[in-house]
């Protein structure tokens, strides 16, 4: 009976043991079994050795002009550090390691599952390979909630990374017709013409300026800049991106708004403080300032909606039949001042 007892005690111990041992082992199993492996295009980086790895002048034998072009790149200076770890130095840092390449040349169905290419690739995955060195400028995650994003961009719509020279000249390239919906890669067809000859020069490697970048999906917000009174941005004084933040972030959000908040980091005096305000200026409503102005451009001055009374009569409409002071409300020296007075409740005066 005791006996029995202690070989029960001793199966016991032994059991607890085990059970503890193999949740241990259980344990140390499962982060790997529930860590997701990385998928496309990270995965070619995770699972190369640095044997895989070769020099840039093997890819040259092959690509020649590609390797004149990616020189002209502000990349270039990053990529050629030897002090860089293996995975962004050279070609590779952009397209992947190479030996994984060179040695599935020959199958004819997937050449291009074994390389990054930014011409093939979907946009996410082009994101991705961007996003491994820039989550300075952005991450995923902020990337993720723009709508350029969910409307399937890659950065390489608006970017271009190889250069034939080093002036960028060759930057206004047409996308080929399939590609135009993502803006992936690029084709060397025919030279684009810049919408405003006067637009500001392009920075940040952007494939073309601004109006004729952004133009090439946003027609009608860029014809709204020949209208007789606009921002100055056909004449090169303002980009869109003065007011529009391609790449969002914790830092400059602000950006993000196009009401008020953004129209005042330029036009500060207009929302006061003041004694008595206009409602519609002043409101934190996310309208604000676009209730009567055209952000981009207008057929009436000062990128009025309206040039009449119909302006306040959009909500003033109690005004509309007993109240008759002329052409506009505020040319006919009365409502003068009217984003906001510091003196007379009915804006005749500042
Ligand atoms: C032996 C010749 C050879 C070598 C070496 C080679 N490649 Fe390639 N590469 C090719 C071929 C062939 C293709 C497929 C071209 C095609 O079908 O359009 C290709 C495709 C590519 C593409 C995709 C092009 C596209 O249309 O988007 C990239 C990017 C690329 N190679 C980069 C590299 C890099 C970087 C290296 C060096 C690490 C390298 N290649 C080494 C032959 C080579
Ligand atoms: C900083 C990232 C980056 C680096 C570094 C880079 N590339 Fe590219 N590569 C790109 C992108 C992005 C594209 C798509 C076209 C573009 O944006 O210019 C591209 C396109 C290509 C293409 C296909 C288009 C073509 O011109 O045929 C090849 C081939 C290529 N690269 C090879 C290379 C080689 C070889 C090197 C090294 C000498 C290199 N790349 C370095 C980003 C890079
Ligand atoms: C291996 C890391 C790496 C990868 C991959 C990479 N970049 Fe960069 N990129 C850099 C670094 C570092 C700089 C800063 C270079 C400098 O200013 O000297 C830079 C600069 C830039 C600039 C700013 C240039 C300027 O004039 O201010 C842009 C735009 C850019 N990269 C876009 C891209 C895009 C788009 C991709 C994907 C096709 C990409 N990069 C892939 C490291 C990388
Ligand atoms: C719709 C066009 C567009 C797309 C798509 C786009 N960018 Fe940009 N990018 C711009 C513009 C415009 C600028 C210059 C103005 C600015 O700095 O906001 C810029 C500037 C940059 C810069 C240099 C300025 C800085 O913040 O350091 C980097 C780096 C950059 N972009 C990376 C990326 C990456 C990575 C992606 C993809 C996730 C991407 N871009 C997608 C338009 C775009
Ligand atoms: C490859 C095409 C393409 C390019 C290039 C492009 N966009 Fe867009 N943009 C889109 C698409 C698609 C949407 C999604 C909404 C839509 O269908 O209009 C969008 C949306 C927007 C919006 C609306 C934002 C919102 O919250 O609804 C703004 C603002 C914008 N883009 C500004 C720009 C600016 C500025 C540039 C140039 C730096 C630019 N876009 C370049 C395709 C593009
Ligand atoms: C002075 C600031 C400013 C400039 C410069 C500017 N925008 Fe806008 N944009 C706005 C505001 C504000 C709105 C929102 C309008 C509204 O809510 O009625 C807007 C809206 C848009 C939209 C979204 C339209 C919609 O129906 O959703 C697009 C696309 C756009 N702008 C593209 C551009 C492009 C392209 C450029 C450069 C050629 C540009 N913008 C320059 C302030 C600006
Ligand atoms: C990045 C700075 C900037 C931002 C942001 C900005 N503006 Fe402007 N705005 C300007 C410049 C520059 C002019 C041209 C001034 C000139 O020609 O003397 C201008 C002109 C105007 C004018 C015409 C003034 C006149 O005398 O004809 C109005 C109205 C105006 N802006 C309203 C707005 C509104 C509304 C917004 C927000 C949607 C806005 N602005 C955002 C810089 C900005
Ligand atoms: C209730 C309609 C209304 C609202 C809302 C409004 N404005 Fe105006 N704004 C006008 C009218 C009308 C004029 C022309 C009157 C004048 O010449 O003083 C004007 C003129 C301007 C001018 C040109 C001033 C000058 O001296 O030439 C700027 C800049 C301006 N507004 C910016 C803004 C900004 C920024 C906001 C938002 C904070 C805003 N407006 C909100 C109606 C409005
Ligand atoms: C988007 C709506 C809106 C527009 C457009 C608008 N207003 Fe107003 N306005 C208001 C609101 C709301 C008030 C504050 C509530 C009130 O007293 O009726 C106000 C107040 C006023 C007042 C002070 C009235 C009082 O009894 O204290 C005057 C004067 C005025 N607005 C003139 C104008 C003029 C002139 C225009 C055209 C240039 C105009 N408003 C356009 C919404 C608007």
């Amino acid at each position: 009976m005791r006996r029995m007892r202690l070989n029960t005690l001793a199966l016991l111990m032994t059991l607890v043991t085990l059970a503890f041992i193999g949740a241990l082992a259980l344990s140390a199993a499962m982060p790997d079994s529930k860590k997701k492996p990385p998928s496309f295009p990270q995965s070619l980086f995770a699972q190369a050795k640095p044997e895989d790895y070769v020099t840039d002048d093997t890819c040259v034998t092959c690509h020649k002009s590609a390797h004149a072009s990616a020189g002209n790149s502000p990349h270039a200076l990053y990529v050629q550090n030897p002090k860089n770890p293996l995975d962004k130095r050279g070609c590779q840092a952009c397209h992947g390691p190479g030996n994984n390449h060179i040695d599935h040349l020959l199958e004819e169905d997937k050449p291009f599952e074994h390389v990054i290419s930014y011409t093939k690739a979907k946009p996410e995955e082009i994101n991705a390979a961007c996003l491994r060195c820039h989550t300075d400028t952005l991450t995923m995650a902020h990337w993720q909630k723009t709508s350029h994003a969910r409307a399937n961009i890659a950065c390489t719509a608006c970017h271009q990374l190889h250069w034939s020279d080093r002036t960028g000249k060759d930057r206004a390239k047409e996308p080929a017709a399939e590609d135009k919906k993502t803006g992936r890669g690029v084709s060397l067809r025919d030279t684009r013409s810049p919408v405003f000859p006067a637009a500001a020069e392009p920075k940040a490697l952007l494939k073309a300026d601004e109006p004729t970048l952004c133009g090439q999906c946003h027609k009608r917000e860029v014809s709204e800049f020949r209208k007789s009174f606009h921002h100055p941005v056909p004449e090169g004084k303002m980009v869109c991106s003065d007011c529009h933040d391609t790449h969002p972030n914790r830092d400059n959000r602000k950006r993000l708004q196009t009401g008020k908040q953004n129209c005042i980091t330029c036009h500060g005096k207009m929302a006061g403080p003041f004694v008595f305000e206009h409602d519609p200026v002043n409101s934190l409503s996310s309208e604000g300032c676009v209730q009567c102005h055209r952000p981009h451009g207008s057929h009436n001055p000062k990128l009025l909606v309206t040039f009449s009374r119909g302006l306040c009569n959009q909500c003033h409409s109690d005004k509309a039949n007993n109240h008759y002071p002329g052409l506009s409300c505020w040319t006919a020296g009365c409502h003068s001042s009217l984003h906001g007075s510091n003196h007379e409740r009915f804006f005749f005066a500042p």
